[in-house]
């Protein structure tokens, strides 16, 4: 499915970054994974020793210079760049908002959202000059509606959505093609501490019984939509924010059936 598609992954440290990069690599792809920690070693070990092509970049996806550089990477040591999939992201720490400052919305928006700004402006000059690429970027279903994070996560998500559509626009004819994922509830970094109070509660079993799937979602779950986002297979899908919810989204306030 990305036979030959040079493409970087954010975030690729961890949960859905990993496993996307992971799935990307077994689909053919040459993979740049990128993650401000050393899990991204690890992500890319796992990935050559399966036999697949990936290089590591240690950086910060809300720095300008750093996006700049982890770009030329791409270019210098796989000869281009076919698609990106801007998918880093902070929880922000579900604050409330009486209790959130200044700096946490900088620290949430700088990551979320400047950050997959800076992902966009600095590939889309290479799509643009050679007639094509694909943009994918890790919005939630926070961004749609309320109650699946605090008011700056979910307003960063809010504006990654609006940056896709945006963007799309921007690009008309160009071949540019970008859009988003909704995920709603994985396992991954990011929701351990939810994950593992359910446990200790003793109450596993309720983790993700409120969407019509009827359980959480894995991160090669997000992945695998990742890849078909990346890949000509989307070739006429652009300017969406697609959810990958097990039916979360889908529905208005409901009463949970009694047994
Ligand atoms: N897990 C969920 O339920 C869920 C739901 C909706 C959206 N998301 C989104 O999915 C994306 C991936 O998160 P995840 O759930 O895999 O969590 P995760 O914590 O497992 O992975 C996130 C990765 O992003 C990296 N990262 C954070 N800040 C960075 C920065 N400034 N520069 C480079 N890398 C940075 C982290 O080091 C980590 O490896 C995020 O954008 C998150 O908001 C997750």
């Amino acid at each position: 499915m990305l036979e030959q598609k040079r493409i970087i992954i954010t975030g690729a440290g961890s949960g859905i970054g990993r496993a996307t990069s992971k799935l990307a690599a077994g689909y053919g792809a040459h993979v740049v994974c990128v993650d401000l920690t050393d899990g991204v070693e690890e992500t890319v070990t796992e990935i050559t020793q399966a036999g697949g092509t990936a290089i590591a970049v240690q950086a910060d996806v809300s720095d300008e210079t750093s996006v700049i550089s982890f770009v030329e990477k791409c270019v210098s040591e796989f000869g281009g760049i076919d698609g990106i999939y801007a998918n880093a992201g902070v929880s922000g720490g579900g604050k409330s908002v009486t209790e959130l400052t200044v700096e946490d919305w900088h620290r949430t928006l700088g990551v979320n959202t400047i950050g997959v700004f800076l992902a966009v402006k600095h590939t889309v000059p290479h799509f643009v000059k050679q007639g094509g690429g694909a943009i994918v970027c890790t919005a939630s279903v926070a961004a749609l509606r309320a109650n699946a994070g605090g008011v700056d996560y979910s307003a960063s998500k809010a504006g990654v959505v609006s940056i896709v559509q945006t963007t799309a626009y921007q690009t008309y004819g160009s071949g540019v093609r970008i859009n988003a994922i909704c995920p709603g509830l994985i396992e991954t970094g990011m929701t351990k501490p939810t994950f593992d109070l359910a446990r200790e509660k003793g109450k596993e079993e309720k983790i993700g019984q409120i969407n019509p799937t009827k359980r959480f979602g894995e991160p090669s779950e997000i992945g695998e939509m990742a890849c078909f986002l990346l890949s000509d297979r989307a070739s006429y899908v652009n300017g969406q924010a697609v959810p990958v919810d097990g039916g979360l989204s889908a529905s208005h306030p409901w009463v949970f059936p009694r047994k």
